[in-house]
């Protein structure tokens, strides 16, 4: 295969305005991105919603070259005040509601974090990005979901960045709305625009409404673990590393107005994933309330317009930006395991009234 490097290497410190920044990708995306560039400045602009978890962030407060301002990607003010007062020239933008399950319980802040705020940050990013004469070198990275395509069946080719949107949820609905947008200020104003369409991502600090670490936790306490329907739905799953990898080449060395699609090559069943959890799990931690944890697996109602399939063509990001996944599905998943094993800290203070009030509504009945 040949890497055609397009020459735009890193000639520059940055300074990065990362929303959603206390959530699980974008915290991920901070701690890596301090460690790879330590001489960069990240201001993270985060509303804490249930979501957001400033504690994840806490060690690299103490000592990185990181501010955290709790504000709201909606609120203009806010936003064009931060551009200016900390002359950011790259914004990573991974603030949104993320959760399928719950943009069917409630719409309304879907579309009005992820179109209406996307909306406010990119307008507020274009007015300062042109009072500052089009500088060339910032970048507006729009961090999306490949479930803007909708669903895939068992024989269809996987997604490319010509697919045509077809999202089936409100949140994949609000992500092509956001997606939108973002290309529309490319094409109208000349913004240096990227946008990546990501497969689904796993990993350290990743909210227990998730499937993975969902099942993590109820195999600990015993609990009933819910597949939907006849668990044959297949995702291609992500290391969350890899996820901020892809992001670092794209931000470097991707071409403005260009969408990339991420993915890891790992197509898997929902219920084969929830196999291979729990045999780590019954592998690795030293006490488990049932074992064979897979004794716990249940299949309840299917989640509504549940997509079939996602699978994701990485070749245009490996081919033109030489970006490679590091992890298998079975490290990143042992990985993962482990960190939820060690971490539990991090992750029992979240299992709070709200959330089990969220968890309630989904699964009871189910
Ligand atoms: P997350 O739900 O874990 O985190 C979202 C963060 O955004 C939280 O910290 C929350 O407090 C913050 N936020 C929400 N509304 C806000 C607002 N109005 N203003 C400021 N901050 C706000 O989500 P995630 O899984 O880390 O996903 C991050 C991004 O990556 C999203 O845009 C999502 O669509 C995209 N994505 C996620 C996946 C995945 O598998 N999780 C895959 C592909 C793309
Ligand atoms: P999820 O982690 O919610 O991600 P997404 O909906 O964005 O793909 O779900 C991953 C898959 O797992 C999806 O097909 C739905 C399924 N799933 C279950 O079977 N049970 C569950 O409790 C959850 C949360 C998800």
């Amino acid at each position: 295969m040949t890497l055609v490097d397009h020459g735009q290497t890193r000639t520059r410190p940055r300074t990065l305005l990362v929303t959603g920044g206390a959530g699980f990708i974008g915290a991920n995306f901070v701690y890596y991105w301090c460690e790879t560039y330590p001489g960069d400045r990240v201001v993270v602009l985060d509303a804490l919603t249930y979501a957001g978890n400033r504690q994840t962030l806490a060690p690299l407060e103490e000592k990185a070259n990181l501010r955290f301002v709790q504000g709201d990607i909606c609120d203009r003010a806010v936003v064009s005040a931060l551009l200016e007062e900390e002359a950011i020239d790259t914004v990573a933008h991974f603030a949104a509601e993320s959760h399928v399950d719950r943009s069917i319980l409630g719409p309304d802040a879907f579309v009005r974090t992820n179109v209406n705020g996307t909306f406010t940050l990119v307008e507020a990013f274009r007015q300062y990005w042109n009072a500052c004469n089009q500088p060339t070198h910032f970048r507006f990275h729009h961090v999306s979901t490949d479930e803007v395509y909708g669903s895939l069946g068992a024989d269809d080719p996987a997604f490319s960045e010509t697919t045509p949107y077809a999202p089936n949820s409100p949140y994949s609905a609000s992500k092509a709305g956001s997606d939108h947008l973002v290309r529309a200020y490319y094409h109208t104003y000349g913004l240096p625009t990227l946008i990546t369409n990501c497969s689904n991502n796993y990993g350290p600090y990743h909210f227990p409404e998730k499937l993975i670490p969902l099942m993590c936790i109820n195999i600990l306490m015993g609990k009933p673990l819910p597949v939907y329907g006849d668990g044959q739905n297949i995702r291609d799953w992500l290391y969350v590393g890899d996820h901020c990898s892809a992001l670092d080449a794209v931000i470097h060395r991707g071409t403005p107005g260009e969408t990339y699609n991420i993915g890891g090559n790992n197509e898997v069943k929902n219920i084969d994933l929830v196999h291979m959890l729990c045999a780590l799990m019954d592998e690795l931690a030293p006490e488990l309330p049932v074992r064979p944890s897979n004794k716990l697996i249940t299949f309840v109602k299917d989640r509504a317009g549940h997509d079939r399939r996602y699978a994701i063509n990485a070749t245009k990001i490996t081919s033109e930006l030489g970006w490679q996944p590091a992890q298998t599905i079975e490290s990143g998943l042992r990985h993962t395991v482990s960190w939820f094993l060690t971490n539990c800290e991090w992750w029992q203070p979240l299992l709070s009234d709200e959330y089990q009030a969220y968890y309630a509504q989904v699964y009871t009945n189910a």
